[in-house]
C-alpha cells in the first residue's frame, strides 16, 4: 500500500474560486455551500479578466472579489506570487479552479499542495489542454466526461479525485458535447469540495482514496 501523503482536513473551510468566465462551476459550488453541502464559505473570487461573467455575479452577490491584471506583472511568476499573498492574507484553505483560463507556476503549485482542485471537461488523463470536447469528438471516443483533481505544476495531471462519464453521440458537435459534460461538472464539482471539507480525502502515493463518513 503506498503511504498517505494527505488528508483532506474536516472543519469549515474558506474558499478562493479562482475564473476567467462565465463561471457556471462557480455557481455550482456557491449553490452547495448555500443549501450545507460544501462546509466551507467562499471567501475570495479572483479573476485575470476584468469582465468576466463570473466575477461580476459575484460582485453582485456582494462576495469579495479580486481582479488582478496580468499587464501589470512582469512575469508569470510576479502574478502567480502576488496571487500566493492574497491566499495566505485570507487564510484561504482550498482554491478551486473553475474555469482559469491561466496556467499556474510551480511556484504556486507547491505553495499550495494539495489545497488547489481543478475541473476539466474530459477524462483524464485522456485530452488534456484546450478544445478537449472537439478531440474527444475527432479522435471518435464513444465516451467522454469530467475530472476533478488536485492540481500540480504538471498541466491537468494531478491526483484524480471524482469522475463522471458521458456518452459521445454520432451527431455531436463541440458544444452539444460541452453541454452534456458541464451537466456533470456542476455535479461533480460540488461534490469533491463537499469531500474535502468533510476530511473524507485522502491520497496514497497519487491515488484519491475517499474514505467512509466519520472514518
Ligand atoms: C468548464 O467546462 C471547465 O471544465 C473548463 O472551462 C469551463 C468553464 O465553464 N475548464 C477547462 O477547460 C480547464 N482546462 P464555467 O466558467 O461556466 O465554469
Amino acid at each position: 500500500m503506498d503511504e498517505i501523503v494527505f488528508r483532506s482536513p474536516r472543519k469549515k473551510g474558506r474558499i478562493a474560486v479562482f475564473l476567467s468566465g462565465r463561471g457556471s462551476n462557480f455557481m455550482a459550488i456557491r449553490s452547495a455551500v448555500e443549501r450545507g453541502a460544501i462546509d466551507a464559505e467562499i471567501s475570495l473570487v479572483l479573476s485575470n479578466k476584468a469582465d468576466a461573467p463570473g466575477l461580476l455575479r459575484a460582485r453582485d452577490m456582494g462576495l469579495e472579489t479580486l481582479f488582478l491584471d496580468p499587464k501589470l506583472f512582469a512575469s508569470r511568476e510576479d502574478y502567480d506570487r502576488a496571487i500566493i499573498g492574497e491566499i495566505e492574507g485570507r487564510r484561504i484553505d482550498l482554491i478551486c479552479l473553475a474555469g482559469y483560463m491561466r496556467v499556474l507556476t510551480p511556484g504556486l503549485c507547491e505553495a499550495f499542495k494539495y489545497r488547489i482542485v481543478n475541473i476539466h471537461p474530459a477524462l483524464l488523463p485522456s485530452f488534456p489542454g484546450l478544445h478537449v470536447q472537439q478531440k474527444a469528438i475527432d479522435w471518435g471516443v464513444r465516451f467522454s466526461g469530467c475530472t476533478v483533481h488536485f492540481v500540480a505544476a504538471e498541466v491537468d495531471m494531478g491526483p484524480i479525485i471524482l469522475q463522471a462519464a458521458v456518452p459521445v453521440l454520432q451527431d455531436d458537435t463541440e458544444d452539444t458535447l460541452a453541454a452534456r459534460i458541464l451537466v456533470e461538472e456542476h455535479r461533480i464539482y460540488p461534490e469533491a469540495v463537499g469531500l474535502y471539507f468533510a476530511g473524507r480525502i485522502e491520497v496514497r502515493g497519487r491515488r484519491v482514496f475517499i474514505l467512509e463518513p466519520g472514518a
